[in-house]
């Protein structure tokens, strides 16, 4: 394989063969191309496209481009759920616990928040104590004795998607479905998964902005996940307001553990929680034909939910004193400033990417992953879309360290004075 023959091959819109592929990628995973060369290979394939077995192949070369788990001697169905990312999603931090409970094995490798967005592992770490980031025989070992765990990606996992992905990131080529989905569903088959679950989001606070471009992307992420032999299923889920009524992290693992005690089940974050649970279930026991949702909902006001996050974050670090004494454990900044409606009216929409890079510029994420957290920081959100408001209303309210200036909060809040129709947050279901 030549690779300027291999970047005139796609400039000009052919197909490229599967050992050209393999030898191009892994040559770079080798360091033996250089990057302005697959730098060029990028925006090719971003102006061209790939067709679905290009697509399984750079998946492939992403997969085998590093270590891998093994869990087959788990005898669990396992199973992961993957979110195209949001403000406010921490379903993952009730999911893992709440499948363990029903004895699925869920291997989950989080992320960091980068961006708008915040990240589970940075939501998780502000429980004092604990560790997402351990040697690969003391996550299997967890799992073996939890069947869950919190996995931060290691170096030795997808270092092909790693150089590539800082490529794209320099070079304009992000935004494309085919080199999304080889990232996103390379780093997930590595979990050794017997099926996948994916919320991918659409909206003002989502990576994909309308809703056709979420579905197109959802079925590319189904299409390969399934062409690589694991039964993947798609949620599309409206992220055009923040899900739940937290934003920050130490305030959205207080907002989870209610979930997982059986409180706060009139929300969207509920919804869509439950709906991915669901599926969960569906895909790792098919035959099983069961009520899933009255299981679930047993399993969160029973507590055996939250016992078993107590177990999984103990394995990982936290200290039994602190396990005991969860909330008051958590950073929570000392003052509440109240944000008011500017007008009387329906609320008709609140721009969640605003409200992000807000929550971000006080430090409650970050802009450099060398960017230190501060994880008291938080926003407490009272209102929703289509929520009839009066004006001067306490809409919100931030949880910070000093009185600020709010007005640039309170113009997320689009008010109107026609009423609003509030809208499903579950928009459609993919699975071929
Ligand atoms: N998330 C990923 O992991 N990869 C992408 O390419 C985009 C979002």
């Amino acid at each position: 394989m030549n690779p300027v023959e291999f970047i005139m091959e796609k400039r000009d819109k052919k197909t490229h063969s599967k050992e050209d592929m393999h030898s191009f990628f892994n040559a770079y995973t080798n360091d033996e191309i250089p990057d302005y060369q697959v730098a060029t290979w990028l925006m090719a394939a971003f102006l061209n496209g790939l067709n679905t077995d290009e697509k399984i192949c750079l998946t492939e070369a992403v997969i085998n481009s590093g270590d891998r788990f093994n869990l087959k001697h788990i005898n669990k169905p396992k199973v992961d759920k993957h979110s195209t990312g949001g403000v406010g999603d921490k379903t993952s931090i009730v999911l893992l616990p709440l499948l363990a409970s029903l004895d699925v094995c869920v291997p989950m490798m989080s992320g960091r928040g980068l961006g708008h967005t915040g990240g589970t592992l940075d939501k998780l770490e502000s429980i004092p104590g604990i560790t997402v980031q351990l040697p690969k025989e003391e996550y299997i070992r967890i799992m073996e004795e939890h069947g869950a765990v919190f996995m931060a990606q290691t170096t030795a996992i997808t270092p092909l998607d790693k150089k590539l992905y800082s490529l794209r990131d320099v070079t304009a080529t992000v935004e494309s479905i085919p080199l999304i989905t080889a990232s996103i569903i390379g780093k997930k088959m590595t979990e050794d998964l017997d099926a996948l679950i994916l919320d991918v989001k659409f909206g003002n606070g989502a990576f994909m902005k309308t809703f056709d471009a979420a579905r197109n992307l959802a079925q590319s992420l189904v299409d390969t996940s399934k062409g690589l032999g694991v039964k993947t299923t798609a949620l599309i889920t409206d992220m055009n307001e923040p899900l739940g009524e937290y934003i920050g992290n130490s305030v959205e693992i207080i907002e989870s553990i209610n979930m997982l005690q059986g409180q706060n089940v009139e929300s969207r974050f509920y919804d869509v929680t439950m709906a991915l649970a669901k599926r969960m279930c569906h895909s790792a026991f098919p035959k099983a034909e069961k009520n899933w949702r009255k299981i679930l909902e047993e399993k969160l006001s029973n507590g055996d939910a939250y016992e078993k996050f107590l177990k999984i974050i103990n394995a990982q670090g936290v200290k039994t004193e602190t396990v005991g004494n969860l909330r008051d454990s958590l950073p929570i900044a000392e003052k509440r400033v109240q944000i008011k409606a500017v007008q009387s009216g329906f609320i008709s929409a609140i721009d969640s990417y605003r409200i992000g890079r807000l929550m971000v510029e006080l430090k409650a994420g970050r802009m450099k992953i060398t960017d230190a957290i501060d994880f008291g920081i938080g926003l407490q959100i009272f209102r929703h879309i289509g929520d009839e408001i009066k004006a001067d209303e306490v809409i919100a309210e931030l949880i910070v360290h000093s009185e600020l200036e709010t007005d640039a909060f309170a113009r997320c809040f689009t008010i109107q004075d026609q009423p609003v129709k509030k809208t499903e947050v579950i928009r459609e279901v993919i699975r071929r």
